[in-house]
């Protein structure tokens, strides 16, 4: 595991924005793994600046994102399609076609996630995989006691992570119970794994993530098995270290 610490949350996100348009440039037909969440706005918005101003060539790029809330539709405004399709595809002009995620308002979930591995691996695998922490230790939405081996699946919500991401839905609007979502055992496929923590709301689970035994109870903890991770925090996230 690779950690780098820099001062500031903006000087971190704009390092992970960096490793992604150098990647971008320098193998374009990239297969390229996605989250969503608060800290990858910013990323993304550097992301989109870079590949404007450095005519970064996007039309080959294939993605992947880590999860969705099942049972919303598409088009809500707080799907993580319509996060994504407004935060970078759009603005970033990836073409759609080539853009993934699980399909959660598919009839059956199961045969949903069995597909979603399949589309990964007939993609060539996952070369590159961003992700973010959850307050818990989650990574993608996997939820503390997810199976180390897991697949994708579709995954019942903590009753944490719903309240931590009841701000993006309305005041009377129930937060969804549950997501499909990249197993860990899919994510530690990915030939790269990029983590980007900043504040100091996420330094328990960082902490845990790096220095804490390697268990189900912090899934992020099973980065500690990839060959090729890197970490990379904010002083905030790190403060626990
Ligand atoms: C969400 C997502 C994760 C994300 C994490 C942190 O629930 N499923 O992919 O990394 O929780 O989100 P945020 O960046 O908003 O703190």
């Amino acid at each position: 595991m690779k950690v780098l610490i820099h001062n500031s949350a903006e000087l971190a996100q704009q390092a992970v924005a960096d490793i992604l348009t150098a990647r971008i440039l320098a193998h374009p037909a990239s297969v390229i793994g996605l989250a969503t969440g608060g800290t990858m706005e910013v990323v993304y918005d550097r992301l989109i600046r870079a590949i404007a101003r450095e005519a970064v060539p996007v039309r080959d790029l294939v993605t992947f994102n880590l999860d969705e809330y099942w049972g919303l539709a598409p088009a809500h405004p707080a799907s993580y399609r319509s996060y994504m399709n407004a935060r970078l595809f759009g603005p970033a002009g990836i073409p759609l076609e080539r853009t993934f995620l699980p399909v959660a308002d598919a009839a059956d979930p199961a045969a949903e996630s069995d597909a979603y591995e399949l589309r990964i691996r007939e993609a060539g695998g996952i070369d590159l995989q961003l992700l973010g922490i959850g307050q818990n230790g989650h990574i993608g939405f996997n939820e503390p006691t997810s199976s180390l081996a897991s697949r994708t699946r579709l995954k019942t919500l903590t009753q944490s992570t719903r309240k931590a991401n009841q701000q993006y839905f309305g005041a009377d609007e129930a937060t969804p119970e549950y997501a499909i979502t990249m197993g860990i055992g899919t994510i530690l496929d990915a030939r790269e794994c990029l983590l980007l923590a900043t504040g100091s709301n996420k330094a328990e689970a960082v902490s845990r993530m790096i220095e804490g035994p390697l268990g189900a109870h912090c899934p992020a903890s099973a980065l500690q098995l990839h060959p090729k991770a890197t970490i990379i925090l904010d002083a905030d996230a790190a403060s626990a270290l």
